[in-house]
């Protein structure tokens, strides 16, 4: 008989904007009426996301640690249950994406959704200009909006994605998460006070609004006021973690694929 959807709601969180292109190609592919959610500033997930009938729901995140960063992953929990098609989306930094996928399967089928599909993109890693160098790029895109038109045909059939082939790389328990690092974070003499840095935290953790001074308790380390500074005027000011990351760096200069999961 197949699901009568014609629009599509898409919820994300995207720090540094790499899971938002991913998002907003595979919406060109589903080419329905699209809503965007973008929840990664703390006003837009005050706003909540009134989910409407018969519409197709998207959820997207970055993948942190191999899961879903904590912040998204309650923000979804707290989401309306009740049977609705779904997509499962997750981007990663060229190293890999572990069980975040899996994860926010389960969140889905949690929730009374059927998973219509899933996939692991590529972005740019938050932390490097090497590590998935400009991605999502044109070839990305590409196989993103490919996804969405797969989608779209899996609509027109009763079928749902089962958690076998999540399984294949993923486990559960879902790996522990990354231990809490405190960034090292300085602000060099470019900084022009334009506070791009406090407007696009997604948590509000510049104290008194100040461009140099972070609560650490509150930063969840996105990298989001590294990568969005018009100046370059944030960088880490810590050799341990700079060394960690050339490392991680040399180790995933490979391109990987996108994987995708259909019914
Ligand atoms: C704290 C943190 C942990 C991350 N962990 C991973 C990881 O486990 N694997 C990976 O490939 N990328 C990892 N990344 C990179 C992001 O998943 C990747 O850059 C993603 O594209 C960022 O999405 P955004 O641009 O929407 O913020 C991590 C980034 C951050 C900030």
């Amino acid at each position: 008989m197949g699901r009568q959807i014609i629009q599509s709601a898409s919820v994300f969180l995207s720090p540094t904007g790499t899971t938002r292109r991913v998002v907003k190609s595979i919406s060109q592919g589903l080419s329905m009426r699209p809503r965007f959610f973008d929840v990664t500033l703390p006003m837009d997930r005050d706003r909540g996301v009134p989910l409407e009938k018969d519409e197709l729901l998207v959820l997207a995140s970055p993948v942190y640690g191999g899961r879903l960063p904590v912040l998204i992953r309650d923000y979804y929990n707290r989401l309306a249950p009740g049977k609705r098609p779904a997509v499962a989306v997750v981007v990663f930094g060229n190293r890999g994406y572990e069980d975040a996928l899996l994860e926010l399967y389960d969140l889905c089928v949690a929730k009374g959704y059927e998973v219509v599909g899933a996939g692991a993109f590529v972005g740019e890693h938050s932390y490097s200009h090497v590590m998935g160098k400009n991605r999502p790029d044109p070839a990305d895109e590409e196989e993103a909006r490919r996804f969405g038109l797969a989608v779209r045909q899996t609509l027109l059939s009763d079928h749902c994605l089962s958690e076998n082939p999540l399984l294949t790389t993923a486990r559960r328990p879902y790996r522990a998460y990354l231990k809490k690092f405190s960034l090292a974070l300085s602000t060099s003499r470019r900084c022009a006070n334009c506070l791009s840095c406090v407007r696009h935290c997604p948590v509000g953790a510049f104290i008194n609004e100040n461009p140099r001074r972070v609560n650490p308790d509150k930063c969840i380390m996105c990298a989001a006021c590294l990568k969005l500074c018009p100046e370059g005027a944030k960088f880490i000011d810590d050799d341990d973690f700079l060394d960690d990351m050339a490392a991680l760096a040399s180790a995933n200069l490979d391109r990987k694929a996108p994987s995708i999961f259909l019914p």
